[in-house]
């Protein structure tokens, strides 16, 4: 016998949604059974032995070592169903050196390649057929449509007639142009680059391309080993005169976290690798919010000659706060961080840690020993403002005590040297962990929980009608905060649009134009308080709710639905509200849904102009069938006449699937 030396509960019932920390509860509360994963030393599988046999042992391998999560609803790990979709070779490195490796460790390699192959039917890798590729792979970066998350430095989400065509006279004409498959994926959380001619889009599964804007056909395709975890960022380097060794030629890089928390640069021209940094602080670091970047013009001592710095920003959180599920997991030694980077070779040049390194404090029931302080993960993507020399970010919740000041914040870094210029602290003394999800509660969960009120939207930098700076960040409580950058964060408005929970309030990213703040609600049903999910906008003078579109189901769905969470319900899904980040081109605003339909407002009076349901089969460009499902986490983009999303989110009984979709408006 050899044992692999944890103990998973059979319900860990806590979600983790990117990084994100929402955990599911239930009214009707669960039992918790402790399933050994102390098994029987594995025999390697004689090769000898028929197909039949071996995809049974697999099959009972699988029911041995993986079902315990793979098959419970209430846990985060992707379904059999969303693995399907998987390659062999992505199966087997997760097993091998990915993320499932502590949990394959007792199997022997021709086990993981049969687990592999059972689970994906032996699919090969990727690889695009050469029609698909263009005629001419030449791109040309010629204009910036969108290089980020949130469009712009000041984090907006909007975009004027220089680059959107679309506004609310012609979105009638607004139609399907065509569907991209993102292959071996069936989530998407990577929110795609435009520029000049191309769109870069990466699948999870680690497959990334440069398209043409208009047709979708491929100019690049690069396969990361590793999955892809954030979205894309596109930065130029400065052109160095005295450093033309550099191998960074033409200096245009597309950037990514990966699900072993390195940081990817790609050339964005050739799409081949520049360099790759690990940005991780602790072994339970994820990282899920995106990379951002910018320069520092700095004057040399040598030359008379400008030089530019140029660096990016990367936020690290953690995934430690699902493992307290476990009474026996040493809960928690993890925090949130952030790291400056040089971009030329991604070297570390400062960390901001925070929390302290937790330290041994009390031991829970079980006598297992717990660490604290730990969390207050960054999830969030970063907002520069190098007007201010400074760097914001959010954080999530404390995930073991003592609680911190850090969590559930807005923290203005110094950008030179990673300091604390000053931070604004929402909710005082929010210790979660998914411990305290489950009935009755796991041992490692504090004696009073916190709600789980993270800031997971980017801080949008505004000014309202008089010109005075503003700072506007929204939390999973369903606040909305306007907070004073000169002076120290003050709190100069604050409004709450939405109950909030752990999988409540605002998410992945609100939209400011002409004075207003778009910010989209999930609250989701089954929180036992009346949520409020929608979109909502808000006067950023005062906080004042200018209009809102209340959201409901609008279909009947059943008991057997709200029990079985995880199973998909394609034609009444469970989950039906806003997530996933709004964005706005000219007066129309975009907020996707949970439920795959995606709905364009008129941002002056909130009337509906358009909508459309994703959560169908479209025929790809290639001929492929690719499914949408639901829209979660990115945000609708815009360029020209053309408008694109992506369709396709797998974690805790979404819909899965795996398209992007380019329509074309008619000006
Ligand atoms: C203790 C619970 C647990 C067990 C046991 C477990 N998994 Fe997982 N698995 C997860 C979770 C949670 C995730 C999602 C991780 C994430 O995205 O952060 C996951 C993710 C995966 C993924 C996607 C990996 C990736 O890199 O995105 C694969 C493939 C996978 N598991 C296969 C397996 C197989 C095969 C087994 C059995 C040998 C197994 N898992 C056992 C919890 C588990």
């Amino acid at each position: 016998m050899s044992c692999s030396g944890f103990t998973v509960p059979a319900r860990v019932k806590a979600d983790l949604r990117d990084g994100m920390y929402l955990w599911r509860t239930s009214f009707f509360g669960v039992v918790l059974v402790a399933v050994s994963a102390c098994v029987p030393d594995p025999t390697p599988i004689d090769s000898a032995a028929n197909a039949a046999q071996k995809d049974r042992s697999a099959a009972e391998l699988f029911q041995a070592h993986c079902a315990t999560c793979h098959e419970d609803q209430n846990s985060k790990a992707p379904s059999f169903a969303a693995m399907q979709q998987k390659s062999t070779a992505s199966v087997i490195f997760s097993l091998s050196n990915g993320k499932m490796r502590t949990q394959a460790q007792s199997l022997s390699i021709t086990q993981q390649i049969d687990i592999a192959t059972y689970i994906s039917g032996g699919k090969a890798p990727y690889e695009p057929s050469v029609s698909d590729y263009c005629k001419d792979k030449r791109i040309v970066l010629d204009r910036m449509f969108s290089g980020k998350r949130g469009v712009d430095h000041d984090n907006t989400a909007a975009v004027g007639p220089d680059l959107s065509n679309l506004d609310s006279e012609n979105i009638g004409s607004l139609s399907l142009k065509w569907a991209f498959e993102l292959p071996g994926s069936s989530a998407a959380r990577s929110q795609t680059v435009i520029s000049g001619d191309s769109l870069f889009v990466a699948a999870t599964s680690g497959e990334i391309f440069a398209l043409d804007r208009k047709t979708a056909c491929i100019k690049w395709h690069y396969h990361s080993e590793v999955p892809v975890r954030t979205s894309l960022t596109m930065h130029t380097l400065a052109n160095k005169p005295n450093n033309k060794s550099s191998n960074v030629q033409p200096n245009t890089m597309l950037l990514f976290g990966d699900s072993d928390n390195f940081v990817n640069a790609l050339n964005a021209l050739t799409g081949t690798l520049l360099w790759r940094k690990d940005v991780g602080v602790q072994e339970h670091s994820i990282l899920t919010g995106a990379v951002v970047a910018d320069r520092y013009t700095v004057e040399t001592t040598q030359t008379t000659e400008l030089q530019a710095a140029d660096f990016l920003i990367v936020p690290v959180s953690s995934y430690e706060m699902v493992l307290a599920a476990d009474d026996g997991h040493e809960c928690c030694k993890a925090h949130g961080a952030v790291h400056r980077l040089n971009a030329e070779n991604g070297d570390i040049e400062w960390t901001a840690h925070m929390t302290a390194e937790a330290t041994p404090r009390k031991k829970n029931k079980l006598g297992t020993q717990l660490w604290g302080p730990s969390g207050a993960p960054v999830w969030s993507t970063p907002t520069i403002d190098k007007d201010r020399g400074l760097v914001y970010i959010g954080t999530g919740q404390n995930a073991s005590g003592p609680a911190t000041e850090t969590s559930d914040a807005i923290i203005a870094l110094d950008l030179s040297n990673g300091k604390t210029q000053w931070q604004f602290q929402a909710m005082a003394g929010d210790v979660y962990n998914a411990a305290c999800s489950q009935f009755p509660k796991g041992y490692s969960c504090p004696a009073r929980p916190g709600p789980d009120f993270d800031f997971g939207a980017s801080v949008i930098v505004t000014q309202n009608s008089e010109q005075r700076p503003l700072l506007i960040a929204g939390q999973k409580s369903g606040d909305i905060f306007a907070l004073d950058p000169d002076n120290q964060g003050e709190v100069l408005w604050r409004t709450r649009i939405g109950a909030g929970s752990a999988l409540g309030g605002i998410h992945w990213g609100m939209a400011v134009a002409n004075g207003t703040l778009f910010a989209a609600v999930n609250d989701p049903p089954f929180q036992g308080y009346l949520g409020k999910p929608g979109l909502y906008a808000v006067n950023i003078d005062n906080g004042e709710l200018l209009w809102n579109f209340e959201l409901d189901r609008g279909c009947e769905t059943t008991m057997r639905a709200y029990f079985e969470r995880d199973r998909v319900y394609p034609e009444c899904s469970f989950y039906f509200a806003m997530s996933a980040a709004v964005s706005i081109a000219n007066d129309v605003v975009f907020a996707p849904a949970l439920d795959g339909k995606v709905r364009a407002f008129d941002i002056n009076r909130g009337k509906l102009l358009w909508q459309f349901d994703s959560n169908r089969e479209f025929t790809t460009v290639s001929g492929s069938t690719a499914h949408g499902g639901s829209m979660d986490n990115v945000a609708v983009q815009f360029a020209g006449d053309m408008v694109y999303m992506q369709s396709g989110y797998s974690s805790f009984g979404l819909l899965p699937g795996n398209v992007l979709l380019g329509f074309e408006v008619t000006p």
